[in-house]
């Protein structure tokens, strides 16, 4: 492998949007591009990982270095990601759906004249950072980390994220209108733990892809 600070240590990534299909051709989709998540994989690689990339669609180019498994639906990318474990990190980037679609219809629905228009029922999608920070059906991870985009009482949002998922960190990024977050190159986060909130300037997502890396490797670095 790669020689590196963690050189020898298993990552878990996952990244971009999911799909919830309503019927073979039509889907339930968010804004995410999948460039923060995939910024992590690249950095992570670039410091020894090994590293499994679960991306839902997107439509940037996959990362140098990593293992990439792609996936549509929030249940596919569970599945995933318990295939990918054990390892030594996993870092919750995805956008994942809150609910899938229940009455998911196998063929097209069709529009008929007069007829009403369809309701389409929701269900709750698994929820992958709750269940690999608490082990559920798989082994945690040494560190576990997780994403919070908010657009309000974003760090009282954070930790009780942290709280209620049982990660070990949350990168929490304000997702508000006009900060350019979604789909753009920059982002400000706050790292937040157990312990307190570390405020980053705004980087680009590489930076922050870079310094999340970093930090990692101060925790689980070589022999640590
Ligand atoms: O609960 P909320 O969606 O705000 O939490 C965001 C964090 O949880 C992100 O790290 C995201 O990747 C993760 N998540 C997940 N599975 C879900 C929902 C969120 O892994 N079904």
């Amino acid at each position: 492998g790669t020689p590196g600070p963690l050189a020898g240590k298993k990552a878990v990534v996952t990244s971009g949007p999911t799909h919830e299909a309503i019927d073979p051709v039509r889907y339930i989709a968010n804004h995410s591009s999948g460039k923060q998540g995939h910024a992590i994989a690249a950095a992570l690689a670039a410091l020894g990982a090994e590293v499994t990339l679960v991306s839902g669609p997107v439509h940037i180019p996959d990362p140098t270095g990593v293992k990439v498994v792609r996936v549509r639906s929030a249940s596919e990318m569970l599945d995933a990601v318990k295939a990918a474990l054990p390892a030594d990190m996993a870092v919750c980037a995805a956008a994942v759906a809150d609910w899938t679609v229940a009455n998911r219809a196998t063929e097209k629905r069709k529009k008929k004249a007069g007829a009403p228009p369809p309701v389409i029922e929701l269900a709750p999608n698994p929820d992958i950072l709750a269940a690999v920070s608490k082990g559920e059906g798989c082994s945690r991870p040494r560190l576990v980390v997780g994403f919070a985009a908010e657009t309000e009482t974003l760090l009282d949002n954070a930790r009780d994220k942290l709280a209620r998922k049982g990660c070990d960190w949350i990168v929490a990024n304000d997702v508000s209108e006009g900060t350019g977050t979604f789909g753009g190159d920059s982002n400000v986060v706050h790292l937040v733990d157990a312990k307190g909130v570390e405020d980053w300037p705004r980087l680009g997502k590489d930076e922050v892809a870079a310094r999340l890396a970093l930090r990692i490797a101060a925790v689980l670095g070589e022999g640590k």
